[in-house]
């Protein structure tokens, strides 16, 4: 038996793939265009393992796709590809169109042919999982209650934009041609290997590097935090008894505003690797002009992932969060690679537009 996983080498498709081999001896095959979240490292632990094949390419390959799926005779494709920052929507979003719109129209019409070919039980059986995201249903205000499933997409963001056109096409592929699918619907993960243009893995290297803990606006937009392994099993679980058709929202029950979360890393960090000049890493923290269009709280009712398939996270935020500052401290060697070249321009070019709010004396 084998999977086929898209993005498998980005933030959480290598958390997954090394989640789903320490489980499992099926072969998973691995493809991916290794863009600038893409790194190999991630798998470094996998190398001369067989059951692990890589390929590098882009799901919007149709002949690569239809050549991996006639090799591979997968039983199941997850699909974690995509482009997943939200300030480089904003500054860019001709490659959110490209991978998240086209490339997953592109997959879905190779799994379609390729489905088409298998018969009895393995046809029964096929499936096609979408990784999703909350950020579809736009943002929510203090006193409303999570999203559920049932909430309306209202993407903010050509981020959000791109991954709701995704769900909508998956959907579709479903309604009009039977396709065996399932969309997950997660909130905000962190944990290893968390590429550090992200809010979390940022403020550690930054607070680590004596640099700036950029905080936009007022601090106070709201995210729902989830350990990035809790989601890996909460796919497995979708994978394993999802309803055909079926979306099902992924989340920690861990809302927190994130300035609460960057003083509690500065903390722990406080605690595991004192600043050498004995003053609290938080004193870093720097108020920068806000996001355009940024949504103001996200939250997610994972009641039904619950309720019908008997999914809860293990990991608390209190856990989680200490986890991932001992991970980010024990692998330094992994930051440093990732935060050179590309990294730097990235950086450059984001925050020098991101002006303080308070100007230094
Ligand atoms: P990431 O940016 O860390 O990784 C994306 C991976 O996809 C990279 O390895 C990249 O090389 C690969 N990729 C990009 N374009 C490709 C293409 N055209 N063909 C093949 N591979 C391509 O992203 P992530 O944070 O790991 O997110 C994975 C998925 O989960 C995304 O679909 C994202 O929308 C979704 N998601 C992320 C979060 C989160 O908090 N990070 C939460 C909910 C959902
Ligand atoms: O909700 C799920 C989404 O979570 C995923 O779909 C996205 O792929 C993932 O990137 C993440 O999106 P966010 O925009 O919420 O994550 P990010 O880490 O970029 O930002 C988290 C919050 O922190 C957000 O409110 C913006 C804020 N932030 C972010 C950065 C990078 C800052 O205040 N300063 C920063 O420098």
């Amino acid at each position: 038996m084998t999977i086929l996983v898209t993005g498998g080498a980005g933030f959480i498709g290598s958390n997954f793939v090394l989640d789903w081999l320490a489980q499992s001896d099926e072969t998973l095959v691995n493809l991916d265009a290794l863009t600038y979240a893409g790194n190999l490292d991630n798998l470094a632990s996998l190398n001369g393992d067989a059951r692990h094949v890589f390929v590098k390419g882009d799901i919007g390959d149709a002949a690569l796709v239809a050549q991996l799926l006639a090799t591979y005779e997968p039983r199941a494709l997850v699909n974690f590809a995509a482009e997943s920052h939200v300030d480089r929507s904003i500054l860019g979003p001709a490659d959110f169109i490209h991978t998240n719109i086209l490339g997953t129209f592109q997959l879905l019409e190779a799994v379609r042919a390729y489905w088409h070919t298998l018969e009895g039980h393995a046809k029964a059986a096929f499936r096609f999982l979408h990784v999703s995201t909350d950020e579809v249903y736009g943002s929510l205000s203090l006193s409303d209650p999570a999203f559920t499933e049932r909430h309306r997409y209202e993407p903010n963001s050509p981020y959000s934009a791109s991954k709701a056109a995704s769900d909508h096409l998956v959907r579709a592929y479903h309604h009009t041609y039977g396709l065996p699918v399932l969309t997950t619907n997660c909130s905000n993960n962190y944990g290893p290997f968390h590429f550090p243009e992200k809010l979390i893995p940022l403020c550690i290297h930054n607070a680590l590097a004596g640099k700036p803990l950029p905080i936009y606006g007022d601090g106070q937009q709201i995210r729902d935090w989830l350990y990035v392994t809790d989601h890996c099993s909460a796919i497995r679980r979708v994978l394993e008894a999802g309803q055909l058709g079926e979306t099902y929202n992924v989340g920690g029950w861990n809302e927190k505003p994130n300035l609460e979360v960057v003083q509690v890393l500065c903390s722990i960090l406080d605690e595991l690797s004192p600043a050498a000049s004995g003053r609290s890493y938080a004193e870093q923290i720097n108020f920068v002009t806000d996001r355009p269009g940024h949504d103001r709280r996200y939250a997610i009712d994972a009641t039904k992932l619950e309720r019908e398939l008997g999914w809860r996270p293990l990991e608390t935020f209190e856990t989680g969060i200490r986890k991932t500052v001992s991970w980010y401290l024990d692998n330094q060697a992994w930051v440093q690679n990732v935060t050179s070249g590309a990294y730097r321009d990235w950086v450059g070019t984001q925050y020098s537009a991101a002006k303080p709010l308070i100007e230094e004396a």
